[in-house]
Protein backbone atom coordinates (compact mmCIF):
# COMPACT_ATOMS: atom_id res chain seq x y z
CA UNK A 1 0.00 0.00 0.00
CA UNK A 2 1.09 3.44 -0.79
CA UNK A 3 1.96 5.99 2.41
CA UNK A 4 -0.47 8.42 2.72
CA UNK A 5 2.16 10.99 2.89
CA UNK A 6 3.07 10.88 -0.48
CA UNK A 7 -0.85 11.31 -1.69
CA UNK A 8 -1.06 13.80 -4.05
CA UNK A 9 -4.21 15.68 -1.61
CA UNK A 10 -2.02 15.35 1.40
CA UNK A 11 1.23 17.00 -0.49
CA UNK A 12 -1.24 19.70 -1.61
CA UNK A 13 -2.29 20.10 1.90
CA UNK A 14 0.82 20.22 3.33
CA UNK A 15 1.62 22.82 1.21
CA UNK A 16 -0.88 25.29 1.36
CA UNK A 17 -0.69 24.99 5.22
CA UNK A 18 2.86 26.19 5.22
CA UNK A 19 1.91 29.02 2.30
CA UNK A 20 -0.86 30.28 3.84
CA UNK A 21 1.63 30.43 7.63
CA UNK A 22 4.37 32.11 5.85
CA UNK A 23 1.47 35.12 4.24
CA UNK A 24 1.07 35.95 8.08
CA UNK A 25 -2.75 34.57 8.07
CA UNK A 26 -2.27 31.77 10.56
CA UNK A 27 -0.62 33.00 13.61
CA UNK A 28 -0.44 30.21 16.70
CA UNK A 29 -2.88 27.54 15.69
CA UNK A 30 -4.98 30.36 14.38
CA UNK A 31 -6.87 28.88 11.33
CA UNK A 32 -8.56 25.57 10.07
CA UNK A 33 -8.86 24.01 6.66
CA UNK A 34 -10.91 20.94 5.41
CA UNK A 35 -10.57 19.01 1.82
CA UNK A 36 -12.94 16.63 0.90
CA UNK A 37 -11.71 13.28 -0.54
CA UNK A 38 -12.90 10.43 -1.99
CA UNK A 39 -13.56 7.39 0.05
CA UNK A 40 -11.86 5.08 -3.00
CA UNK A 41 -8.90 7.50 -3.27
CA UNK A 42 -8.11 6.89 0.16
CA UNK A 43 -8.62 3.16 0.17
CA UNK A 44 -5.20 3.64 -1.79
CA UNK A 45 -3.53 4.50 0.94
CA UNK A 46 -5.32 3.51 4.57
CA UNK A 47 -7.46 0.34 5.01
CA UNK A 48 -10.83 2.29 5.65
CA UNK A 49 -12.42 -0.51 6.78
CA UNK A 50 -11.18 0.08 10.43
CA UNK A 51 -11.45 3.26 11.94
CA UNK A 52 -8.89 3.75 14.52
CA UNK A 53 -11.47 5.73 17.18
CA UNK A 54 -15.10 7.42 16.79
CA UNK A 55 -15.63 11.61 17.77
CA UNK A 56 -18.61 12.86 18.33
CA UNK A 57 -19.05 16.29 16.20
CA UNK A 58 -22.26 17.94 18.12
CA UNK A 59 -24.23 18.60 15.16
CA UNK A 60 -26.14 17.37 12.60
CA UNK A 61 -24.49 17.03 8.45
CA UNK A 62 -27.25 14.35 7.26
CA UNK A 63 -25.95 14.76 3.38
CA UNK A 64 -22.26 14.59 4.54
CA UNK A 65 -22.68 11.11 5.49
CA UNK A 66 -20.12 8.74 4.29
CA UNK A 67 -18.36 11.65 3.18
CA UNK A 68 -14.17 11.59 4.24
CA UNK A 69 -12.43 14.92 4.50
CA UNK A 70 -8.78 15.65 5.64
CA UNK A 71 -9.00 18.09 8.18
CA UNK A 72 -6.38 20.31 10.25
CA UNK A 73 -6.55 19.64 14.10
CA UNK A 74 -7.22 21.59 17.11
CA UNK A 75 -4.89 23.64 18.46
CA UNK A 76 -1.92 22.35 16.03
CA UNK A 77 -0.18 25.47 14.69
CA UNK A 78 0.11 25.57 10.62
CA UNK A 79 3.58 26.22 10.54
CA UNK A 80 4.35 22.62 11.95
CA UNK A 81 2.22 20.48 9.67
CA UNK A 82 5.03 20.26 6.96
CA UNK A 83 7.22 18.48 9.94
CA UNK A 84 4.49 16.25 11.62
CA UNK A 85 1.73 15.72 9.18
CA UNK A 86 0.25 12.50 11.51
CA UNK A 87 -0.16 14.47 14.52
CA UNK A 88 -1.05 17.75 13.24
CA UNK A 89 -3.83 16.25 10.35
CA UNK A 90 -6.60 13.75 10.32
CA UNK A 91 -8.66 12.03 8.14
CA UNK A 92 -12.50 11.88 9.20
CA UNK A 93 -15.53 9.92 7.76
CA UNK A 94 -18.48 11.14 8.81
CA UNK A 95 -21.59 9.03 9.81
CA UNK A 96 -24.55 8.57 11.66
CA UNK A 97 -25.93 11.99 10.21
CA UNK A 98 -22.95 13.80 11.08
CA UNK A 99 -23.43 13.51 14.29
CA UNK A 100 -20.00 11.28 14.53
CA UNK A 101 -16.81 11.60 12.66
CA UNK A 102 -14.60 8.03 12.35
CA UNK A 103 -10.81 8.68 12.32
CA UNK A 104 -9.46 6.56 9.99
CA UNK A 105 -6.00 8.44 9.90
CA UNK A 106 -3.91 11.15 11.88
CA UNK A 107 -4.12 13.07 15.33
CA UNK A 108 -1.79 10.38 16.42
CA UNK A 109 -1.44 12.42 19.98
CA UNK A 110 -5.20 11.75 20.41
CA UNK A 111 -6.02 14.99 19.37
CA UNK A 112 -8.90 16.14 17.67
CA UNK A 113 -10.62 17.99 14.28
CA UNK A 114 -10.63 21.51 14.58
CA UNK A 115 -13.04 23.32 17.10
CA UNK A 116 -14.39 25.11 13.89
CA UNK A 117 -15.58 21.74 12.30
CA UNK A 118 -19.66 23.02 12.32
CA UNK A 119 -18.23 25.72 10.03
CA UNK A 120 -16.48 23.28 7.81
CA UNK A 121 -19.28 20.89 7.43
CA UNK A 122 -22.34 22.94 7.27
CA UNK A 123 -20.59 24.66 4.73
CA UNK A 124 -19.18 22.24 2.66
CA UNK A 125 -22.88 20.56 2.48
CA UNK A 126 -24.19 24.04 1.45
CA UNK A 127 -21.42 24.71 -1.08
CA UNK A 128 -22.15 21.08 -2.48
CA UNK A 129 -25.92 21.67 -3.07
CA UNK A 130 -24.74 25.13 -5.11
CA UNK A 131 -21.84 23.34 -6.84
CA UNK A 132 -20.80 19.10 -6.15
CA UNK A 133 -17.18 20.03 -7.40
CA UNK A 134 -17.20 22.09 -4.27
CA UNK A 135 -13.93 20.13 -2.06
CA UNK A 136 -12.38 22.83 -0.03
CA UNK A 137 -13.46 24.69 3.08
CA UNK A 138 -10.76 27.50 4.29
CA UNK A 139 -10.51 29.32 7.41
CA UNK A 140 -7.62 32.01 8.43
CA UNK A 141 -7.14 35.06 10.08
CA UNK A 142 -5.37 37.36 7.55
CA UNK A 143 -4.47 41.07 8.77
CA UNK A 144 -6.32 43.79 6.25
CA UNK A 145 -9.45 42.38 6.09
CA UNK A 146 -9.70 41.64 9.99
CA UNK A 147 -8.77 45.45 10.38
CA UNK A 148 -11.43 46.21 7.38
CA UNK A 149 -13.63 45.06 9.44
CA UNK A 150 -13.62 47.51 12.40
CA UNK A 151 -13.82 50.30 10.34
CA UNK A 152 -15.98 49.63 7.26
CA UNK A 153 -19.63 49.18 7.35
CA UNK A 154 -20.50 45.62 8.10
CA UNK A 155 -23.29 45.67 5.29
CA UNK A 156 -22.23 42.74 2.91
CA UNK A 157 -23.45 45.09 -0.01
CA UNK A 158 -20.87 47.59 0.94
CA UNK A 159 -18.38 45.68 2.51
CA UNK A 160 -18.64 43.60 -1.42
CA UNK A 161 -18.57 47.43 -3.30
CA UNK A 162 -15.38 48.51 -1.44
CA UNK A 163 -13.45 45.30 -3.02
CA UNK A 164 -14.78 45.48 -5.86
CA UNK A 165 -13.26 48.31 -6.02
CA UNK A 166 -10.03 48.32 -5.20
CA UNK A 167 -8.43 46.01 -8.01
CA UNK A 168 -10.10 45.41 -11.11
CA UNK A 169 -9.20 41.34 -10.67
CA UNK A 170 -12.06 41.52 -8.03
CA UNK A 171 -15.01 41.15 -9.92
CA UNK A 172 -13.53 38.19 -11.82
CA UNK A 173 -12.80 36.16 -8.98
CA UNK A 174 -15.38 36.80 -6.80
CA UNK A 175 -18.91 38.03 -8.63
CA UNK A 176 -20.36 36.86 -6.17
CA UNK A 177 -19.36 39.15 -3.37
CA UNK A 178 -18.57 38.39 0.58
CA UNK A 179 -21.02 37.35 3.26
CA UNK A 180 -20.30 39.17 6.56
CA UNK A 181 -21.23 38.30 9.99
CA UNK A 182 -20.90 40.23 12.86
CA UNK A 183 -18.79 39.27 15.87
CA UNK A 184 -19.70 35.96 16.88
CA UNK A 185 -18.37 33.20 19.42
CA UNK A 186 -16.30 31.05 17.58
CA UNK A 187 -16.33 27.13 17.53
CA UNK A 188 -20.26 26.96 17.64
CA UNK A 189 -22.91 25.53 16.28
CA UNK A 190 -24.79 28.91 15.64
CA UNK A 191 -21.65 30.62 14.02
CA UNK A 192 -21.30 27.36 12.02
CA UNK A 193 -24.98 27.96 11.01
CA UNK A 194 -24.55 31.80 10.35
CA UNK A 195 -21.80 30.63 7.79
CA UNK A 196 -23.37 28.43 6.23
CA UNK A 197 -26.26 30.33 5.50
CA UNK A 198 -23.68 33.10 3.79
CA UNK A 199 -22.48 30.23 2.01
CA UNK A 200 -25.79 29.98 -0.04
CA UNK A 201 -24.79 33.21 -1.98
CA UNK A 202 -21.14 34.21 -1.82
CA UNK A 203 -17.79 31.63 -1.63
CA UNK A 204 -16.08 34.04 0.70
CA UNK A 205 -17.37 34.85 4.61
CA UNK A 206 -16.02 37.29 6.61
CA UNK A 207 -15.76 37.24 10.60
CA UNK A 208 -16.28 40.53 12.13
CA UNK A 209 -12.89 40.92 14.21
CA UNK A 210 -11.92 37.45 13.31
CA UNK A 211 -11.06 36.22 9.95
CA UNK A 212 -12.53 34.67 6.85
CA UNK A 213 -13.89 31.71 5.20
CA UNK A 214 -13.81 30.35 1.58
CA UNK A 215 -14.83 27.65 -0.17
CA UNK A 216 -13.48 26.04 -3.87
CA UNK A 217 -13.00 23.15 -5.71
CA UNK A 218 -9.36 22.76 -5.22
CA UNK A 219 -6.72 24.21 -2.56
CA UNK A 220 -5.46 26.78 -5.08
CA UNK A 221 -8.55 28.01 -6.33
CA UNK A 222 -9.89 28.62 -2.46
CA UNK A 223 -6.25 30.42 -1.56
CA UNK A 224 -6.24 32.61 -4.47
CA UNK A 225 -10.00 34.09 -3.81
CA UNK A 226 -9.05 34.80 0.15
CA UNK A 227 -5.47 36.18 -1.21
CA UNK A 228 -7.54 38.20 -3.74
CA UNK A 229 -10.15 39.46 -1.07
CA UNK A 230 -6.92 40.36 1.18
CA UNK A 231 -5.29 42.13 -1.54
CA UNK A 232 -8.23 44.63 -1.83
CA UNK A 233 -8.66 44.59 1.72
CA UNK A 234 -4.89 46.12 1.65
CA UNK A 235 -5.72 48.78 -0.60
CA UNK A 236 -8.73 49.56 1.28
CA UNK A 237 -6.74 50.29 4.16
CA UNK A 238 -3.50 52.02 2.18
CA UNK A 239 -6.44 54.39 0.59
CA UNK A 240 -8.83 55.08 3.44
CA UNK A 241 -7.47 58.05 4.53
CA UNK A 242 -6.80 59.95 1.96
CA UNK A 243 -8.68 61.63 -0.67
CA UNK A 244 -10.56 59.14 -3.62
CA UNK A 245 -10.02 61.04 -6.75
CA UNK A 246 -10.50 58.28 -9.19
CA UNK A 247 -11.89 54.46 -8.63
CA UNK A 248 -13.56 51.77 -10.56
CA UNK A 249 -17.09 52.93 -11.42
CA UNK A 250 -20.09 50.47 -11.65
CA UNK A 251 -20.27 51.21 -15.73
CA UNK A 252 -16.81 49.56 -15.89
CA UNK A 253 -17.34 47.12 -13.43
CA UNK A 254 -20.04 45.84 -15.56
CA UNK A 255 -17.71 46.12 -18.27
CA UNK A 256 -15.25 43.46 -16.48
CA UNK A 257 -18.26 41.26 -15.71
CA UNK A 258 -19.82 40.97 -18.93
CA UNK A 259 -16.00 40.68 -20.88
CA UNK A 260 -15.28 37.84 -18.12
CA UNK A 261 -18.22 36.50 -18.48
CA UNK A 262 -19.19 36.47 -14.84
CA UNK A 263 -22.49 37.48 -13.31
CA UNK A 264 -22.08 40.28 -10.71
CA UNK A 265 -24.00 39.17 -7.07
CA UNK A 266 -27.52 40.49 -8.22
CA UNK A 267 -28.47 44.52 -6.45
CA UNK A 268 -24.86 45.13 -6.18
CA UNK A 269 -24.03 47.68 -8.60
CA UNK A 270 -25.60 50.89 -9.22
CA UNK A 271 -26.05 51.06 -12.86
CA UNK A 272 -27.25 54.26 -14.46
P1 LIG B 1 -8.58 25.39 15.83
O1 LIG B 1 -7.16 25.34 16.40
O2 LIG B 1 -9.54 24.63 16.67
O3 LIG B 1 -8.58 24.97 14.38
O4 LIG B 1 -9.07 26.90 15.88
C1 LIG B 1 -8.34 27.92 15.26
C2 LIG B 1 -9.21 29.04 14.83
O5 LIG B 1 -8.86 29.75 13.92
C3 LIG B 1 -10.49 29.27 15.53
O6 LIG B 1 -11.32 30.12 14.78
ZN1 LIG C 1 -10.18 31.51 13.52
Amino acid sequence: METILDAPFMVELIRTTTNMYDHGWDERNGGNISLLVDEEELARYLDVSHPLRSIPTGFDAPTLDGRCFLVTGTGKYFKNVQYDPENNLGVIRVTDSGRTAELLWGYADGGSFTSELPAHLMSHAVRLAENPANRVIMHCHPANLLAMTFVHDLDERAFTRTLWQMCTECMIVFPDGIGVLPWMLCGTNEIGEATAEKMRRSRLVVWGQHGIYGAGADLDETFGLIETAEKAAEIYLKIAQMPILQTITDDELREIADWFHVTPREGYLDLA
